[in-house]
C-alpha cells in the first residue's frame, strides 16, 4: 500500500511529543536527506525544545556545514554546529580495515552526541536511521554508523535514549515525507549521502590530504552528472597509485573512481550509462584541478556483487 505521507507525520509527531513532553532533544543531521528529514519532522514536534546538531567531523562535502545550517536555520530550527574534524581524523588514523574504520566512526560519533546531551541537558536524541541501514548492519554487509540497539549495542553505554521515527521506511517514502514536511526541493531530491561522510570513499588511511583530494573530486562529479539525475554519484579515492606525465615530467599520482548508479532503495543498484562525453569532461576537470590525480577510472559494478560506497 502506497504511503499515506500526511497520515505518517501526524503519527509520528504524536509519538514524539509523547515521548518527548517538554524536554529538549536533540537531532542529529549531516546534511543528507534522512537526518534532514528527520530533523524537519521533530522540529514540527518539538518546536523550540529541538536542537539541530551538525557535527562538522572534517569529512563532509564542500561548504556543507554553512549550506545546511543556513536552511535548517531557515526554517526557525535552532542549529549548533560542533567542529571535532581533529578528534575524527585522530580516530580514524591508522585505520586501514573498512570496519575498523566504519567501527571508529560509530564511536566518535555516539561519543560526540553523548557529550552533546549532556552540555544541551537533552533527554532524547532523534535520529534519520532507516530501514536500509538496519538490514545492512543486521545482516553483516556493514556496520552503518546509525545502527546501535538493533545489534545489541546499548545506546545508555553513550548516555542516550534514541527515537528513530524513520526507520520502517525506504528512501522514496522518506523523500515523500520530505516533501510533504515542506524540505527545499534541493534537500528532498539530493543523492544519498552516508553519515561517515568522505570516509566512505578513501580507501587506506583517512588523512585531511586524502579526505580533501576526494572532496575536490566529488564537487566536479557531482555538478557533472547532476543532470543525468542518478540514485547517487561521487568520486573515490583508491589507495593505489599509477605512473603519468605532468607538465611534461613522471609522476607517480593518486586514482580516482567515478561511482554513479541508479537504484530505488539502496539495497540493489546498477550503473548509470553515462554518456563517454560526460566522462570525459569529469576526467579532463579532475586531472586539470586535483593536480595529484594522473588517473581517473568509471566503476561499471552493479549492487551485488559490489556496494554503492566502497568501504
Ligand atoms: P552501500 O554502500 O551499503 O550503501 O551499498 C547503501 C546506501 O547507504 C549509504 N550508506 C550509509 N548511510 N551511514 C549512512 O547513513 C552509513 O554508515 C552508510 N554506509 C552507506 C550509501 O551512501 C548508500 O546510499
Amino acid at each position: 500500500m502506497p504511503l499515506n505521507t500526511k497520515r505518517f507525520i501526524n503519527d509520528k509527531v504524536k509519538e514524539i511529543k509523547n515521548k518527548a513532553g517538554k524536554s529538549r532533544v536533540i537531532c542529529a543531521t549531516s546534511g543528507g536527506v534522512d537526518s534532514m528529514v528527520c530533523a524537519f519532522l521533530a522540529h514540527q514536534a518539538l518546536g523550540k525544545n529541538l536542537i539541530a546538531l551538525f557535527i562538522d567531523d572534517g569529512l563532509m562535502r564542500e561548504n556543507e556545514p554553512q549550506t545546511i545550517a543556513k536552511i535548517l536555520r531557515k526554517k526557525g530550527i535552532k542549529t549548533v554546529i560542533i567542529r571535532t574534524a581533529k578528534v575524527f581524523f585522530k580516530a580514524l588514523k591508522g585505520k586501514e580495515d573498512p570496519e575498523e574504520m566504519r567501527k571508529a566512526f560509530r564511536h566518535i560519533f555516539y561519543k560526540t552526541l553523548g557529550n552533546a546531551v549532556k552540555k544541551y541537558r537533552a533527554n532524547y536524541l532523534i535520529q534519520g536511521t532507516i530501514a536500509a541501514d538496519v538490514k545492512e548492519t543486521k545482516g553483516k554487509i556493514k556496520s552503518q554508523h546509525n545502527v546501535l540497539s538493533q545489534i545489541g549495542i546499548s545506546p545508555k553505554k553513550y548516555g542516550l535514549s534514541i527515537i528513530e521515527p524513520l526507520v520502517k521506511l525506504y528512501k522514496p517514502d522518506v523523500r515523500k515525507i520530505g516533501k510533504t514536511l515542506g524540505l527545499p526541493k534541493i534537500i528532498y531530491e539530493r543523492m544519498p549521502f552516508p553519515g561517515p561522510g568522505l570516509a566512505t570513499r578513501v580507501i587506506g588511511e583517512v588523512t585531511p590530504q586524502r579526505v580533501k583530494i576526494v572532496r575536490k573530486a566529488t564537487v566536479i562529479v557531482e555538478k557533472e552528472i547532476k543532470k543525468l539525475k542518478p540514485f547517487q554519484a561521487f568520486a573515490v579515492l583508491l589507495n593505489d597509485r599509477a605512473t603519468g606525465i605532468k607538465k611534461g615530467k613522471r609522476a607517480f599520482g593518486n586514482i580516482i573512481v567515478i561511482r554513479s548508479v541508479e537504484s530505488k532503495n539502496a539495497m540493489t543498484a546498477q550503473p548509470t550509462k553515462v554518456p563517454f562525453k560526460i566522462l570525459e569532461k569529469i576526467q579532463k576537470r579532475i586531472v586539470r584541478e586535483i593536480p595529484q590525480v594522473t588517473k581517473v577510472l568509471y566503476d561499471l559494478t552493479p549492487k551485488p556483487p559490489s556496494t554503492i560506497e566502497y568501504i
